[in-house]
């Protein structure tokens, strides 16, 4: 399997080296538009094999996209990422401009590949890159859903004492403060959460996630990588091995749970067609209405892009 990962900054670097070690794909290859910046951390990745035992290809290009021909995954990570103070929506004009021209590229050298969007403002550069790929639905999706997912089943973890790995949790909604975590679907091995902590320190831990980006953009300075680009690599292989893997992803709704014409992270099966189906959870009146304030808050960003001219 070849995978490309467009973007060796912060996040696409990370995901071509999870990509690499845990042998997801036979070959990566990773772009950049800097001279010599994909060529060089593809180049270090390589030569970690020989010391971590891998096999995998990893190959760096400056915006060579012949060499990503007959790719059967593609991760698009270019794009600017948050600075203190700034929202995800702020990236909106000049990501957009990015998205677009890489799709292009990337459809005209690969037209059968699944694109795993990750930049920024997730959701409405999944739109972007939708639009510019012309591909169905299913095979272009957004990656935020896991790596909140992740965010609050850690969170959840330090607050009980427990393996993150025996922490279940469904988190839907666009990628942003309006993302709806969703206790009701939250387990630990199996026991409903709500049996298990006071309900103010679970609204608490939702808070916090929802606002979990921002939290590691102030200690740092740039926004996260190793979690989104662990979670981007966890799509890939849910495709690649078509492991009918069950996750939160950005898609296009086409009038499930009632919302049509937006795109927004809902529970997915994830094989190797890409969105092998889209999961309708029964929510309550109460999730329901969450799930209408973010999806409003998606739309008022799609319509931003669409004044711009896409
Ligand atoms: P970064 O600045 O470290 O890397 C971005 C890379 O994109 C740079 O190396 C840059 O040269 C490259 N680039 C820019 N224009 C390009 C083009 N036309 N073609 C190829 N490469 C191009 O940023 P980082 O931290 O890797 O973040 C990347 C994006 O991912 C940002 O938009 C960020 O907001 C987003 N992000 C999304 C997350 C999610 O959950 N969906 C989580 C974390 C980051
Ligand atoms: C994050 O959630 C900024 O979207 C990025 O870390």
């Amino acid at each position: 399997m070849k995978v490309t990962v467009v973007g060796a900054g912060n996040v696409g670097a990370t995901c071509a080296d999870v990509l690499a070690y845990r042998e997801i794909a036979n070959e990566v290859i990773l772009v950049d538009i800097k001279e010599g910046v994909a060529e060089g951390k593809a180049l270090d990745i390589w030569q970690k094999a020989p010391i971590n035992l891998y096999d995998t290809r990893t190959v760096g290009v400056t915006n060579d996209y012949s060499r990503t021909a007959g790719s059967d995954v593609v991760v698009i990570t270019s794009g600017l990422p948050r600075k203190p103070g700034m929202s995800r929506d702020d990236l909106i004009e000049t990501n957009a401009g990015i998205v677009k021209s890489v799709t292009e590229q990337i459809v005209a050298h690969s037209p059968e590949a699944i694109i795993i969007v990750v930049s920024n403002p997730l959701d409405v550069m999944t739109y972007q890159a939708h639009i510019s790929s012309k591909l169905p639905r299913t095979k272009v999706m957004g990656m935020a859903g896991i790596l909140d997912t992740a965010r609050y089943r850690a969170f959840l973890a330090e607050a009980l004492d427990v393996s993150p790995k025996d922490i279940q949790a469904v988190l839907m909604g666009g990628h942003g403060d309006t993302m709806v975590p969703l206790p009701r679907y939250t387990t630990v091995g199996g026991i409903p959460v709500t049996e298990l902590i006071d309900a103010d320190k679970l609204d608490a831990i939702i808070e916090r996630t929802k606002v979990g980006g921002g939290e590691l953009v102030k200690l740092m300075g740039t926004s996260a990588w190793y979690a989104p680009g662990s979670a981007a690599a966890q799509m890939v292989e849910a495709i690649v091995r078509d492991q009918k893997r069950v996750f939160p992803v950005c898609i296009k709704l086409e009038g499930e749970y009632g919302i049509k014409d937006c795109y927004l992270g809902v529970p997915v099966i994830l094989g190797k067609n890409g969105v092998e189906k889209v999961i309708e959870l029964d929510l309550n009146e109460e999730e329901m209405a969450l799930l209408r304030t973010s999806r409003d808050h998606v739309i008022e960003v799609m319509n931003v892009l669409e004044k711009l001219g896409k």
